[in-house]
């Protein structure tokens, strides 16, 4: 397994180049099930983890996937299957986003029930009520849901939470049917955007993205497309407040400041200088203390839950008290007991956090537990004082492409090493 060596306390000044957007690329590939045709798709972080997930996932299912560079050619090669393996839904639950699309155009799916993971239980009721509302039936066998419909038929689902992967499963499933389907209380997150003008490119008719109410105007074959998918918006706002932690100077290029307006006012409000241009953000530390600032997590356009863990790193530096209020998954705080390791002062309360910010964190061996706690615990040890080893980078990874190459650009001393190799903490 691999580990993380991080000497901090080095302030992060140079520009970085924002990768496409994991959240958005994994929906949209999967999208591809909906035709028979190729489908190109441009910008795909294609290092990712869950990428190469992806890839296997749809290779299993009868598809053929080229990748070069950031560039993703998916191709026919067999019929497709209805069945996804338990062995890649248990790596990663956004597998269960092939149940839409299959369902739709097969009548009939098998999927793995994914499993809870350290953040949370995550059930996928929402889905499979969506997909009831439009006429299928469940059963469960062996941990799989079996979802069979002679004939699914587009209408109207209101979702009882605006779910980010319900939303997007229906979406895709929608694409398919003949006739329109309303979505109520849908989720509004860039990447949903994304995956609705990809599926536009394929020939659906898709209105009210970025609203609560999004309405697909499907068809029963779809054609081929040529795509490029959004910057990672949670990738910039992980650069962002690195930036600020570190009190660097950091340019993040091809990043979309309309997509993190909330992080954005909040950095603000803690005195961070931010600018921003099109395609382009530019943090500015003004070498004062941060001013403590509250957050409270929520659906898009609130603040992201995938930047909580790290504005609690950001916070712990801040001159004062805050609050961080976790509304989205019941146990996004692990990262808070390995911060108390670096001299951190966090009371933990249920989904509240309260932070004591500090003088300084001080380097330790530390473990990340999913993939943004783990990078808030990587942007605390860039910004401590000492030297820090930090396990278990494979959380990391899942969402960061070469993020330490990313780093040693902007100045951090950081190097990736196997534990299984003896190496001097100095060396
Ligand atoms: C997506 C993102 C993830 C982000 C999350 C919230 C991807 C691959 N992942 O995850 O990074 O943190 O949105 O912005 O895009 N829920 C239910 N029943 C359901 C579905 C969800 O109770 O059927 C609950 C979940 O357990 C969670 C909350 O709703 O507590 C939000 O989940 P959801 O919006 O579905 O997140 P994901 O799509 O899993």
């Amino acid at each position: 397994m691999d580990q993380f060596f991080i000497d901090g306390g080095k302030p992060l000044k140079g520009g970085v180049k924002i990768s496409g957007s994991k959240n958005a690329a994994l929906p949209i590939l999967i999208a591809t099930l909906l035709t028979d045709e190729v489908c190109v798709i441009e910008n795909v972080p294609v290092l990712l983890r869950d990428i190469r997930t992806t890839f296997q996932l749809l290779e299993s299912l009868g598809k053929k996937v080229i990748s070069q560079n950031s560039r993703v050619t998916v191709k026919p090669q067999a019929s497709l299957k209805t069945h996804a393996p338990y062995d890649l839904v248990k790596q990663m639950r956004a597998s269960v986003l092939v149940a839409g699309p299959l369902l739709a155009r097969f009548g009939v799916v098998r999927v793995p029930i994914p499993g809870g993971c350290s953040i949370g239980l995550r059930p996928i009721d929402i889905h499979l009520n969506g997909f009831k509302a439009l006429g299928a039936r469940e059963l469960v066998d062996q941990g799989d849901i079996i979802l069979s419909s002679r004939e699914l038929s587009p209408g109207r689902v209101r979702l009882k939470f605006p779910s980010v992967g319900a939303t997007e499963n229906l979406m895709m499933a929608a694409a398919a049917l003949n006739g329109e389907t309303i979505i109520e209380n849908a989720a509004r997150e860039p990447e949903i955007e994304d995956l609705g003008r990809f599926l536009i490119s394929l020939g659906a008719k898709v209105k009210g993205l970025g609203h609560s109410r999004i309405s697909v105007l499907g068809k029963p074959v779809l054609h081929g497309a040529r795509y490029s998918v959004i910057a990672d918006r949670l990738e910039a706002g992980t650069f962002m407040i690195a930036a600020a932690a570190t009190q660097g100077h950091v340019e993040l290029l091809g990043a979309d400041p309309t997509h993190l307006k909330d992080p954005i006012a909040k950095l603000r409000a803690c005195g961070v200088k931010i600018k921003t241009g099109l395609r382009k953000i530019t943090v500015i530390s003004n070498g004062k203390a941060l001013k403590p600032i509250s957050i409270k997590t929520g659906p898009y356009p609130e603040f992201p839950t995938d930047l909580q863990a790290l504005w609690m790193t950001l916070m712990c530096l801040s001159a004062g008290k805050s609050e961080v209020e976790e509304t989205i998954f019941e146990n996004r705080f692990l990262h808070a007991a390995e911060l108390l390791r670096m001299g951190a002062s966090i009371s933990v309360h249920g989904n509240h956090a309260r932070i004591f910010g500090v003088k300084k964190l001080i380097g330790a061996p530390i473990m990340a537990s999913d993939i943004r706690g783990g990078a808030a615990l990587l942007v605390a040890a860039l910004a401590a004082e000492g030297h820090s080893v930090l396990q278990r980078v494979y959380h990391i990874d899942r969402g960061y492409e070469k993020i330490e190459d990313k780093l040693s650009a902007l100045g951090a001393l950081i190097r990736r090493a196997n534990d299984s190799r003896k190496i001097s903490p100095s060396s």
